[in-house]
């Protein structure tokens, strides 16, 4: 990002954990930040708080709508909602909740904020899951794991999809660029409904995880100089490769036709963007 000029950066999940640790920062050092969650009283230390539950397709489209009404541009949007769950919820869209807001929340303000992504000088999408896991952590006949449900199985499985949004996004010819990025064990809010013995690992993981304002410096430096490339992918400070795996071609290719089949009932799923016939 140009730091010359004004900027405006969308964080979703910015009340807790690594979205907070960046939003704080942000602010700290001028930029305006709109921060996404659904905790008034940890959204009330931001300036620009919005709140909504993202795991709902109506609540996003409304968000992008209010983005769209008050700023003219979006130079840069991170995404770090999540909510961990050990049993299957199912939200009043009828999705898996996880699989509500791990991707398909991260795939509606992508691509809903695109038009004032592009306005922007310099425009980044920052998406903060776990690229880079394996392909077939993917359950095609079953996305939202409706037989077998396990909890750390949709989030593991949702870190895929959102490589494959990045690479069906980044096909697009779009300004707006794509990274993809792994903070590796943090220490966070862990949001999220867990059985006890997930709880105790958590537990015993945060004691050892790094501070979320490590995290924070590393994705600054990000949003203020994004790779040229349409799509990168970072495991900490490291820099992986985006092809096959969880970047192959053609399953983004077939996540975004089953995404927009999903979605096709609700009003303009995707803001402005063509349907999946497009490259
Ligand atoms: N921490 C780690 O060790 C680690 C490791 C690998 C990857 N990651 C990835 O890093 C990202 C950030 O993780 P984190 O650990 O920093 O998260 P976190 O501390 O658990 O915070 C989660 C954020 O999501 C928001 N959120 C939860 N449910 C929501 C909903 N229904 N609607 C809107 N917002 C919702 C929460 O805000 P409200 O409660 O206000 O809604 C909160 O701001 C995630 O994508 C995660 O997968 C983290």
């Amino acid at each position: 990002m140009n730091r010359s000029t004004s900027r405006t950066v969308v964080v979703q999940g910015g009340t807790d954990g690594i979205g907070r640790a960046v939003a704080r920062a942000l602010e700290a050092r001028g930029d305006r930040v709109v921060v996404l969650g659904r905790d008034p009283a940890r959204g009330a230390e931001f300036s620009h708080f919005l709140p909504a539950d993202l795991s709902l397709v109506a609540e996003n489209q409304r968000t992008v709508e209010e983005i769209e009404a008050r700023f003219d541009t979006v130079d840069a949007l991170v995404l770090c909602a999540r909510h961990y769950r050990a049993t299957r919820l199912v939200t009043e869209d009828g999705f898996e909740h996880n699989f509500a807001l791990f991707y398909l929340s991260r795939f509606l303000l992508s691509h809903g904020l695109l038009p004032a992504l592009e306005r922007a000088p310099a425009p980044v999408v920052l998406n903060v899951a776990g690229p880079g896991a394996p392909l077939d952590l993917v359950h095609w006949d079953d996305l939202q794991l409706a037989r077998g449900y396990e909890g750390q199985a949709a989030m593991f499985q949702g870190g895929v999809l959102n490589d494959l949004l990045g690479v069906d996004f980044a096909g697009r010819g779009h300004r707006t660029r794509y990274a993809l990025f792994h903070p590796g064990t943090t220490a966070t809010g862990f949001s999220g409904e867990y059985d006890r013995d997930t709880l105790a690992f958590v537990a015993r993981m945060k004691r050892q995880a790094k501070p979320a304002e490590l995290v924070a410096g590393w994705l600054l430096a990000l949003l203020d100089a994004p790779p040229a490339e349409p799509l990168s992918a970072y495991v900490e400070r490291r820099r992986i490769g985006v092809h096959g795996g969880s970047f192959d071609a053609a399953a983004a290719a077939r996540l975004r036709a089953l995404t927009d089949r999903l979605l096709s009932p609700f009003r303009d799923p995707t803001g402005t963007e063509p349907p999946a016939s497009a490259p």
